[in-house]
């Protein structure tokens, strides 16, 4: 049984972690709105545009971020009981996760060590032992073969290698991470940092899936994930979908590779002449971003701050991604009224992502390679977001 929702009672010392933070950031943002400024980088940074054609870096890139890093591969109520498993597929090496008897999540390679054959070939669902369809050996969740056909004909010389081959997994704070190299070590706690506190304020144990979408965009992966950085393009590019909603003012805060983008509504100018204890604080989008793909935005379109967007960006090749949205209720769907305002807030962002974010993705890396090389492509001030993160990629390329 999914828990009850927060209470959203106003102001008091009885705030829940929540919105102990967004009033925190409320003061910020409120802050800029009286001086008329933003969060602001030093100076502006001056991109090569190979950073987003380069195939060679593409490759190193891959390997390091995608397969050697800890990625999101899940919600943790995406496997809610023992036996609830889910397929894996993202980062193009075969993997399933499952949530063993003793309610611990578990991934394997998605191949049977008998002759390779695809083992799990349903994209979730619930199972306590997993059967290979080729020749019929039958695996627990703790990955050990515990059935093979016939097994005293291959005289005994195969217990080393008839287990699955593990792959590095471990929930924290409602989100399940794997890391896309069997037998890796993972290391979650210096990965995430300081922004494992963040994690544990945002809830995500109690967020349930609602809605999703996988979305092809051929253009450079990086290129997807700046949309996302900035506030820029509001007034632009978003005129008709959130320039309504949201001031290009923000809040900005890093947690070693990662970020807390925070945009605030229109209503901060009004905020300005209020007490604070009537600031709709709850109104306070937040944006997280998880390096290297994951994009955690709470509340973001919603007028009560209680969904939970999440979109994660899975490159393809130099020029092509998949973006995979998943929209979730804090709490489970309570009530129809509920559920009406995650379909407008999905539906809204699900159009404003293909019809301008990644439109203008999609229709600007074709143009690119036209440019001439060395070319720089300027990142401005106010752009501070996407500076974190192109500094981020650099430092950890060598680049
Ligand atoms: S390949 Fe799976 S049992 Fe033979
Ligand atoms: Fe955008």
């Amino acid at each position: 049984m999914p828990a009850m929702k927060e209470p959203t009672a106003g102001a008091g010392d009885r705030d829940p972690p929540l919105r102990t933070l967004r009033r925190e950031l409320a003061r910020g943002a409120v802050e800029q709105a009286r001086s008329g400024g933003t969060a602001v980088a030093l100076g502006v940074l001056h991109e090569d545009v190979s950073f987003y054609l380069d195939a060679e870096a593409f490759a190193r890139e891959y390997q390091a971020f995608f397969r050697e890093m800890p990625l999101v591969a899940c919600l943790s109520t995406d496997l809610p009981e023992p036996g609830s498993y889910r397929i894996f597929d993202d980062t193009g090496v075969p993997i399933f996760i499952t949530r063993g008897k003793d309610g611990r999540v578990r991934a394997f390679l998605n191949i049977c060590p008998h002759r390779g054959a695809r083992l799990v070939r349903t994209e979730c669902g619930s199972a306590s032992r997993f059967t290979c369809r080729f020749h019929g050996w039958t695996f627990d969740a703790t990955g050990k073969a515990i059935g093979v056909p016939e097994e005293g004909q291959f005289c005994g010389g195969i217990e080393a290698q008839k287990h699955l081959v593990p792959c590095p997994a471990e929930e924290r704070h409602g989100l399940v991470f794997v890391q896309a190299t069997p037998c890796s070590i993972m290391d979650l706690d210096r990965h995430l940092g300081a922004f494992d506190r963040e994690l544990a304020i945002i809830g995500l144990g109690n967020a349930w899936r609602v809605r999703g979408d996988d979305l092809p965009v051929a253009a450079n992966w990086k290129y997807g994930l700046d949309t996302f950085f900035e506030t820029y393009h509001l007034n632009s590019l978003h005129r008709e979908t959130f320039k309504g909603l949201f001031s290009p003012i923000c809040v900005f805060e890093t947690f070693g590779r990662h970020h807390r983008y925070t945009f605030a509504p229109l209503a901060v100018h009004k905020w300005l002449d209020m007490p604070e204890s009537q600031w709709q604080v709850d109104l306070l989008p937040l944006q997280y971003f998880l390096f290297p793909n994951t994009i955690l935005s709470v509340g973001s379109t919603s007028p009560n701050g209680c969904v939970v967007n999440i979109h994660r960006i899975f490159p393809q090749s130099v020029g092509h991604f998949v973006s995979k949205m998943a929209y979730c209720a804090i709490g489970g769907v309570e009530s129809p009224e509920y559920r009406a305002e995650i379909d407008r807030a999905y539906e809204t962002a699900r159009a404003a992502l293909l019809n301008e974010d990644y439109s203008v993705a999609g229709e600007s890396h074709p143009g690119l390679p036209a440019l001439p090389p060395g070319t720089k492509l300027p990142v401005g001030r106010q752009e501070i977001g996407v500076q974190n993160f192109h500094r981020n990629v650099h430092e950890l390329m060598g680049t």
